[in-house]
């Protein structure tokens, strides 16, 4: 069987960086609640007119092109994963495949919020390893600053997420030795409310109404506790299934990078599997949570810092809403 290797990883942030400090200009918080929190310093905004989702896939994909020494005509399928695609349908792929200029080859969008990226791997693992395509272009991007409200109601969401985007190249290869050893996937559709944005949807006939705007019902809704306390189960239990799945152990890994959600169930993870600072990469406190972004942007960022060394054990592993979590294990 073939192994599906990452062979370039880019990412792209917006311009606009929004300190704490700034964020208590609309809300009733403080940079040390949001600090003590969640880890996050600072996050980005999209600007309008020039950031979208897409065009900040394909900025991202641009560079993960780059490094992989590939040229985008020789890209045969791309991913999107995304919970903020440019529009509610199409999805996101095909308007990244335009801005790249890839007539023709297929796009697939994939909607499984922060744990969209691991879900995406796991697709162009599948197909990769089947010989149907060979080298595909998995992007990440979200912009999420529109749709938090900075105000008070809104303050336990606005001052978490933030926009960016990445994008990572996998190819074919001979060597089994390498790559993406493994990916695990998971979904528990009976906490699909507790994490959301319900409106405008297509089970009411009327998809949006003064009263839903008047309620803040086009905001997303997160029960906060709730989520972090499945957060801090299933990461160490999806890191474990990787490692067994290929006989390691946890002293074996080199890098873990976790979805950037709160810095807290990263710390939580990290002090529960009994790893050092060394063996984790974090960079929340930077971009806040990009949602399916998170694991690229941070991958990105820990081979730009030369934490990831040849040879090297990596585990992915997200967990968010749906609930939807998993984890992948790949040696450098
Ligand atoms: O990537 C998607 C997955 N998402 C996650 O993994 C998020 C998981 N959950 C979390 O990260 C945390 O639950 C939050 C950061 C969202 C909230 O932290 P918490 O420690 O669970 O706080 P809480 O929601 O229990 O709220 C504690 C207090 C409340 O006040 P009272 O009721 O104790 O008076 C909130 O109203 O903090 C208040 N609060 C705030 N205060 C200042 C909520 N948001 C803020 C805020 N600034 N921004």
């Amino acid at each position: 069987m073939k192994s599906a290797h990452i062979t370039g990883v880019g990412h792209y942030v917006p311009e606009q960086v929004v300190t704490n400090e700034e964020l208590t200009n609309y809300m009733d918080t403080t940079p040390a609640w949001i600090v003590e929190r969640t880890g996050i310093k600072e996050r980005r905004f999209f600007k309008e007119g020039e950031d979208t989702v897409s065009k900040m896939g394909a900025k991202a994909a641009k560079i993960a092109l780059e490094n992989a020494g590939v040229e985008a005509k020789d890209i045969d399928l791309i991913i999107f994963a995304t919970l903020s695609p440019d529009y509610n349908f199409p999805g996101s792929g095909v308007l990244m495949q335009r801005e790249l200029g890839l007539k023709g080859i297929p796009a697939i969008d994939v909607r499984q919020q922060c744990s969209g990226f691991i879900y995406g791997l796991s697709v162009a693992q599948a197909y990769i390893r089947s010989g149907m395509y060979k080298n595909v272009l998995l992007a990440c991007g979200e912009i999420q600053s529109n749709v938090m409200e900075l105000s008070d109601r809104g303050r336990n969401m606005a001052v978490i997420f933030g926009d960016g985007a990445a994008a990572v190249v996998i190819q074919t290869s001979d060597d089994t030795s390498k790559g993406i050893l493994s990916t695990h996937i998971h979904a528990d559709g009976e906490f699909a409310e507790e994490l959301m944005l319900e409106h405008p949807g297509s089970n009411r006939k009327e998809r949006i109404t003064a009263e839903m705007i008047e309620n803040g019902d086009l905001l997303p809704h997160m029960n906060g506790r709730l989520v972090f306390k499945h957060a801090i189960v299933r990461f160490p239990e999806v890191i474990n299934e990787a490692l067994e799945h290929n006989g390691l152990t946890i002293t074996d890994l080199d890098l873990l990078i976790p979805h950037q959600a709160n810095l807290r169930i990263a710390e939580h993870v990290q002090k529960e599997m009994g790893l050092s600072n060394e063996r984790v990469y974090n960079n929340i406190q930077k971009y806040g949570n990009t949602t399916a972004a998170s694991i690229p942007l941070a991958f990105s960022e820990a081979l730009q810092a030369g934490r990831i060394k040849q040879g090297d054990l990596v585990c992915f592993a997200a967990f968010g809403s749906g609930f939807t979590w998993g984890s992948a294990l790949v040696r450098w």
